[in-house]
């Protein structure tokens, strides 16, 4: 690499840097490397909690070719991240949908699939989205991809506190510490683990898990168990549990 090329590169990274540095909002991330291990329920019940807290939330879809926020949400925007990281909106045009969670509004950002768009996100427009963000929430929730594609490590490392998800079975935790090794040589740091679909049989040797949530289709009724009538129902009582655990942390 030529001088010119490197300072470039140390340009972009600090100017990255300064973005995200910025006093605002904290950015969660919930990587997995098994798929349908439940980051998505997950994102949308932990958002639904701190919503209900009282903090400012924003639940982000960032699984740019299998989007799914918007099937929960009920209704997918015209301009949606996936509009604005592949050139087709400017940021202050995006649109959210309001779900009502208690006396609290839960603001979802959902994405349209690039499947549909026919266009590739480009992960340079991440960090001004971001900032963005962080500008107007005190947490910034991310549902991303599983595994390790550019597209969702790249949210990760620019993440303030990053939690890996992991279904109770084998190869579900095997993966989940493959990703964490992968995580760990990219300077990234992992502040816990989350083991869901728990059956309470087995436990694995991961270190620092900050939450077990058991197996329950009740998680599927989002946003209806942050309803009035539900509110003390075992999930919502579990999910608020949760929330703190991460507003201890982050
Ligand atoms: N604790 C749980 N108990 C029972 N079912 C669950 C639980 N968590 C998630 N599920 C179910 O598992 C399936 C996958 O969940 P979800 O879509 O949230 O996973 P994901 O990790 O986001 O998947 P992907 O990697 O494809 O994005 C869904 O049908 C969901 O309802
Ligand atoms: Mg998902």
């Amino acid at each position: 690499m030529n001088v010119d090329s490197l300072l470039v590169k140390v340009k972009e990274i600090i100017r990255i840097y300064k973005l995200l540095r910025l006093p605002g909002g904290k950015i969660v991330s919930l990587p997995s490397g098994k798929g349908g291990v439940g980051k998505t329920v997950i994102s949308l019940h932990l958002s639904a909690a701190l919503s209900q807290q009282g903090y400012a939330t924003a639940v982000v879809d960032m699984n740019f070719a299998l989007p799914n926020l918007h099937s929960y949400a009920g209704e997918l925007p015209n301009k949606t991240v996936t509009h604005y990281l592949t050139g087709l909106c400017k940021l202050e045009e995006l649109e959210k949908v309001n779900v009502k969670i208690g006396n609290s509004i839960l603001h979802v950002y959902p994405s349209r699939s690039i499947v549909d768009l026919v266009r590739k996100p480009q992960i340079e427009k991440i960090p001004e989205l971001l900032a963005y963000l962080k500008d107007k929430y005190d947490y910034i929730i991310l549902d991303l991809a599983p595994g390790v594609s550019k597209y969702s490590v790249y949210p990760v490392k620019l993440s303030d506190c990053v939690f890996v998800v992991t279904a109770d079975e084998r190869a579900s935790y095997i993966d989940a510490t493959k990703i964490s090794k992968i995580f760990e040589v990219s300077g990234i740091k992992i502040s816990g683990y989350i083991i869901n679909k728990y059956k309470k049989r087995r436990d694995s040797e991961l270190e620092n898990v900050i939450y077990r949530i058991p197996i329950n289709s009740g998680v599927k009724k989002f946003p209806e168990i942050w309803n009035r009538k539900y509110l003390k129902s075992k999930l919502v009582k579990q999910f608020t549990e949760l929330a703190e655990m991460v507003i201890q942390i982050c």
